[in-house]
């Protein structure tokens, strides 16, 4: 295993190393302007079948396509209609991942079997350089081990995935630190199946219409047949029980936080950093200003992460109002507390 430091050097004509890699069916861990990916030659069945080995991922949840060009969108998909053309001219490159049929050329174990694929020309400049000199679409899921928050820094996943792959590439910190919105076009309207940077806000103004998947915020029932199979499974939860808290009233807030901890040995909050002073008999991981929910996103997998390092008896976690990026935000943070949500 080789390790690539990219960390503010511009020199990327050194990503041809690791997109040879890519090229002989090895595995890569690289960043994107959203999180770290594990990414494979997306064309190569056998390539794409260690993603899943290494992540312990079910074969049954598809991987999204990394593109660098419209022209490698063209072998991968059939033609699009004119609401996924316009979403696509207005969001790509950048955090957004739109499901599309695809192409014979495209195999099985990257969709899991289904007819359609996720596709997504990222904007982090790592990435676009390694894919062009790859010259194939690279499948890349997050990369952290099924179940764990997503990596966001290489810190973060070092130990957790440095066994399982070829070639590691350092970039730094992720600049969104939340992964990008998935989006299908049905019947002319963008349904969000995972709400990310690009907002149901933004993507109503292109496309005229959106519709925001119920499971977003809500729980699947057992015989609920998902639009996306990820939301299926656990995510992002650490070990110790976590409760998400959420009020518009932030003294509220606070006073239920305080309260719900009280009988607690050892509580832990993930708050805002206006709130660090209310809990100051608590231990506590401080992600941004309330009002910042960008640094707030770049925050979220790195707290959750480093929770169980506590040792806490129990964890209470800040909810944020859902919509803009808020909307991502509590996405991922309700699952990280298994649906448990106290609103007052
Ligand atoms: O920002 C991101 O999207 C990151 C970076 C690495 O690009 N990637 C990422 O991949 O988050 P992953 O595999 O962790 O999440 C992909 C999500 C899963 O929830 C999966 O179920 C859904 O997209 N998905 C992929 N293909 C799909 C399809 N054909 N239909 C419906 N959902 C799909
Ligand atoms: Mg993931």
């Amino acid at each position: 295993m080789k390790i690539l430091d990219l960390k503010g050097n511009e020199n990327l004509t050194k990503l041809k190393e690791p997109a040879n890699v890519i090229k002989n069916g090895g595995l890569v861990l690289f960043p994107t302007e959203t999180v770290y990916g594990l990414g494979a030659n997306g064309l190569d069945e056998n390539a794409v079948k260690k993603i899943f080995v290494a992540k312990g991922r079910k074969q049954d949840n598809p991987l999204i396509l990394h593109i660098s060009s419209i022209n490698m969108l063209n072998q991968i998909v059939f033609k699009l209609n004119e609401v996924e053309k316009k979403l696509i001219n207005a969001f790509w490159p950048g955090p957004f991942t739109i499901i599309l049929n695809h192409t014979d050329i495209v195999p099985n174990s990257v969709t899991g079997g289904l007819d359609t694929v996720g596709v997504r020309m990222p904007s982090g400049k790592i990435a676009r350089a390694l894919i062009e000199y790859s010259g194939v679409p690279i499948a890349a899921p997050s990369a952290n081990i099924s179940g764990k928050p997503s990596g966001t820094n290489l810190d973060d996943i070092f130990d957790e995935l440095k066994d399982k792959v070829d070639y590691i590439i350092d970039g730094g910190h992720c600049d969104v630190g939340l992964e990008s919105t998935v989006v299908r076009v049905i019947d002319n309207i963008p349904h969000i199946l995972r709400p990310g940077k690009v907002t149901p806000e933004q993507i109503k103004e292109v496309a005229g219409n959106v519709i925001i998947d119920s499971h977003i915020l809500h729980q699947l029932d057992s015989q609920d047949k998902p639009l996306s199979p990820g939301m299926k499974y656990r995510h992002y939860a650490p070990n110790t029980k976590c409760v998400l808290v959420y009020s518009k009233d932030n003294n509220k807030l606070v006073e239920k936080i305080n309260e719900l901890s009280k009988g607690f040995n050892k509580p832990l909050v993930i708050c805002c950093n206006d709130n660090v002073k209310f809990y100051n008999d608590k231990l506590n991981i401080n992600i941004g200003f309330k009002n910042n929910l960008e640094e707030i996103s770049k925050n979220i997998f790195s707290a959750l992460r480093k929770v169980d390092k506590f040792e806490p008896d129990i964890v209470f976690i800040e909810g944020v109002e859902a919509t803009g990026l808020g909307l991502a935000i509590m996405n991922r943070l309700i699952r990280a507390c298994e649906y448990n949500y106290v609103e007052v």
